[in-house]
């Protein structure tokens, strides 16, 4: 009955919906980059966006001026290096793609010295100005990048476990193609679950749990697994050496965003995984998760357990769980030293 739910919620979700009118500023934290600036621009056709900050320590006031052309009704203002706090000023909603993305023979780890400082820094920026606001973290390590947000926040006193996410989308997205694309169903209608982390071992899909997932088997199901694992690595390789994957990213952090939109806005129903602060397996000493998530008026509603695994699946966990709870620690420890 879950699964029908969530099917269905995110089916819906594919194109942008509207339930009420409302006040909802978003702003965009590396909006001149290769995800910052398509993202910018779904958001800007988002209904339930009103107002769009861009902000980027290079190039966001063009981004802004160009985006803000499109004849849509929200209010696009672009802010330069020095502005943050301006554009961080009343917003409900910050998505964060900002740092820097890998090269090929790259793993999202090796991100870490660099996006760990960026992600700090801007996550005291937030705690400072914006404190209330839901931030979505997209900046890689993904499973590193999201306790360091925490730990930021924590330590300011300001941290809502409610209300920070890290988007695990495009792994949603990915499973739901490529699994289309074996069992020949429509991708809109292919709903994967995907728990665990965002990166490689630590991304588990939950084939078992829908029909389609189900009846692949064998050496199949190795490769649909790993091409959801690893399929980022596919685009980082194409694009050899500009950068990992930008457009199917933003579509997938604009999905997102419209999911928590629509919660904060109060439409129930609404669930989807990210990775959030999350008690499955904290006894384990691995206090963020992704699983299936309630959003709501408040951002995290209700968190859901992962179901029944296949044994395939108990063994990606298994595998995903000490990798995971590694990254989650690398993250704590950097915001401890700092
Ligand atoms: P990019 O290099 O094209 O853009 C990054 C932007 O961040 C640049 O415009 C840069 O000026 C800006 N930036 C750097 N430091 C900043 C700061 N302190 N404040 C504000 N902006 C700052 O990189 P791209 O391709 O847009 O990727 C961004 C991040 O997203 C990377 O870490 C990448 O690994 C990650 N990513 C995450 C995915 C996910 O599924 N969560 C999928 C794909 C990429």
């Amino acid at each position: 009955m879950f699964a029908r739910a969530a099917a269905r919620t995110l089916s819906q979700s594919r194109t942008f919906s509207s339930s009420a009118a409302r006040q909802s500023k978003v702003a965009v934290l590396g909006a001149g980059g290769g995800i910052g600036q398509p993202l910018s621009l779904l958001l800007k056709l988002d209904p339930l966006v009103t107002s769009l900050n861009l902000y980027d320590i290079r190039g966001a006031p063009g981004v802004a001026a160009d985006v803000s052309h499109v004849d849509t009704n929200s209010e696009v203002k672009g802010f330069a290096a020095d502005k943050l706090d301006e554009a961080l000023e009343g917003t409900e909603v910050i998505v964060v793609p900002a740092g820097v993305p890998r090269k090929p023979g790259m793993t999202r780890d090796d991100l870490f010295n660099t996006n760990a400082s960026i992600v700090r820094d801007l996550a005291a920026a937030i705690g400072r100005v914006s404190p209330k606001a839901c931030i979505l973290v997209i900046s890689n390590p993904v499973n590193s990048t999201v306790p360091i947000v925490a730990a930021t926040l924590e330590k300011q006193g300001v941290f809502d476990e409610k209300r920070l996410f890290g988007v695990t989308t495009l792994d949603v997205v990915r499973a739901a193609r490529f699994l289309g694309g074996i069992a020949g169903t429509d991708p809109k209608e292919t709903v994967v679950t995907v728990v665990g982390g965002h990166s490689g071992a630590t991304i588990v899909p939950l084939l078992s749990q829908i029909p389609s997932g189900k009846s692949v088997s064998g050496e199949a199901y190795e490769k649909l697994v790993h091409r959801i694992q690893f399929g980022g690595d596919e685009v980082v390789k194409a694009k050899d050496g500009a950068g990992s994957a930008t457009l199917s990213m933003a579509y997938a952090g604009a999905r997102f965003a419209n999911s928590v939109l629509r919660g904060l806005n109060g439409e129930k129903n609404v669930i989807t995984p990210t990775f959030v602060k999350s008690p499955l397996f904290a006894d384990q000493g691995i206090d963020f998760f992704s699983s299936n998530v309630e959003l709501g008026v408040n951002g995290v509603e209700k968190i859901y357990p992962i179901g029944s695994l296949s044994a395939e699946e108990e063994k990606l966990l298994a595998a995903c769980l000490p990798d995971l709870k590694k990254n989650i620690e690398k993250g704590k420890a950097f915001v401890a030293q700092s």
